[in-house]
C-alpha cells in the first residue's frame, strides 16, 4: 500500500512480520460498517488472508449481520447449527469432554463442496487459559516457494475432495466412542466426491495457492494410489512447515476471519479441563479455478 493510502486509511491494520495474518482495530463490528471502511477491511483480508478483530463482544444478530456484510452465508452440512440460528455453529467443548477437539486436522472448510466457502468467521465466547490456539497455513507462499518444475507439474492437476473421512458412515466421527457436545451429522451424503484444481487462483488477488488437505482430499485424479499418496504427503509436509504457519492465540470476544481459498487451518488442543466456546459462520464462495 502507498504511504498516501495508508495515511487516509480509517482502520488500523497490524500485520504479522511476514504479512500472513493481521490484527484490525479501530472498529465496532456491532454496527454496519460504512462502505469505504468495509472495502478497507476486505482489502486487508485479501492482503493478509487471516484477520482478527479484538474486543468485539458481538451478539448472535451482530455476528450474522457482520458476516452478511462480507457476503451471503455459506451452507454448513454435517454439524447441527444453534437452535433458531441456522447459520451459526457453536464449537463447544466442555471441561470434562474426552472426545478430540473439533477441527484437529489440517483443512480448508467444506472444500468438498462445488462452491466451498470463501470465508469462515469464528467468534470466541469462552477461551481456555491454556491451549486452544488455531494454526493457519499460508497456501499461497507455500505454492510460491516450490520449484518451477514442481509448479509446472502441479498446475493443471485435479484433486478429489470428499467429507467421507470425517463425516462418512465409516468415518472418524461414526467410529467415535467418547461423548461429544457438538452434534455431528454422519451421513452417506458425506461420501460424495468433488474435483477441484490442485492449484487454485484467488479470485481477488489473482495469486495461486495449493488447494489440498489431509482431511478432505482423497487422491489426485489420474495417478496411482501410491503416486497420489506420495505427492500429497510431500505437499502436506511442505504446506505446514513452520515458515508458512501462524499460531493464533485467542482472547474472549475476538472475531477472526480467514480465507479458505488460500489457507488451511488446524484447531490445536491442550485445554482439557477447561471450557472453550466459539461461534462460527461461513460466507459462500465460488467454484475454484
Ligand atoms: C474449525 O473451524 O475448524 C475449528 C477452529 C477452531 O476451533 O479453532
Amino acid at each position: 500500500m502507498s504511504q498516501a493510502a495508508a495515511r487516509t486509511r480509517r482502520i488500523e491494520v497490524t500485520p504479522n512480520a511476514n504479512g500472513f495474518g493481521a490484527a484490525i482495530s479501530g472498529l465496532d463490528l456491532s454496527k454496519p460498517l460504512p462502505p469505504d471502511v468495509l472495502a478497507e477491511v476486505k482489502q486487508a483480508w485479501a492482503d493478509h488472508a487471516v484477520v482478527w478483530f479484538p474486543d468485539q463482544p458481538l451478539s448472535h444478530d451482530e455476528l450474522e449481520a457482520f458476516t452478511l456484510q462480507i457476503g451471503p452465508f455459506g451452507h454448513d452440512p454435517f454439524i447441527k447449527p444453534m437452535e433458531g440460528r441456522p447459520h451459526i455453529l457453536e464449537l463447544r467443548r466442555e471441561p470434562d469432554e474426552k472426545a478430540r477437539n473439533f477441527g484437529a486436522g489440517w483443512h480448508s472448510d467444506w472444500s468438498f463442496q462445488e462452491q466451498p466457502p470463501a470465508a469462515t468467521l469464528l467468534h470466541s465466547k469462552v477461551t481456555p487459559p491454556v491451549g486452544g490456539d488455531t494454526l493457519y497455513a499460508d497456501c499461497t507462499r507455500a505454492y510460491d516457494a516450490l520449484s518451477a518444475t514442481m509448479k509446472r507439474m502441479l498446475d493443471g492437476l485435479v484433486a478429489i475432495h470428499t467429507a467421507a473421512l470425517p463425516y462418512g458412515t465409516k468415518g472418524i466421527f461414526a467410529q467415535e466412542k467418547e461423548e461429544r457436545t457438538m452434534k455431528i451429522i454422519v451421513s452417506k451424503e458425506a461420501e460424495k466426491t468433488c474435483p477441484h484444481p490442485l492449484v487454485r487462483t484467488h479470485p481477488v488477488t489473482g495469486r495461486k495457492a495449493l488447494y489440498v488437505s489431509p482431511v478432505y482430499t482423497s487422491h489426485i485424479e489420474g495417478m496411482s494410489p501410491d503416486e497420489s499418496a506420495a505427492l500429497l504427503g510431500f505437499l502436506y509436509t511442505h504446506m505446514t512447515k513452520d515458515e508458512f504457519v501462524y499460531r493464533h492465540r485467542w482472547q474472549p470476544n475476538m472475531l477472526t476471519m480467514w480465507d479458505n481459498r488460500c489457507t488451511l487451518h488446524f484447531a490445536d488442543g491442550g485445554y482439557d479441563g477447561h471450557l472453550r466456546v466459539m461461534h462460527r459462520t461461513t460466507v459462500g464462495g465460488d467454484t475454484p479455478v
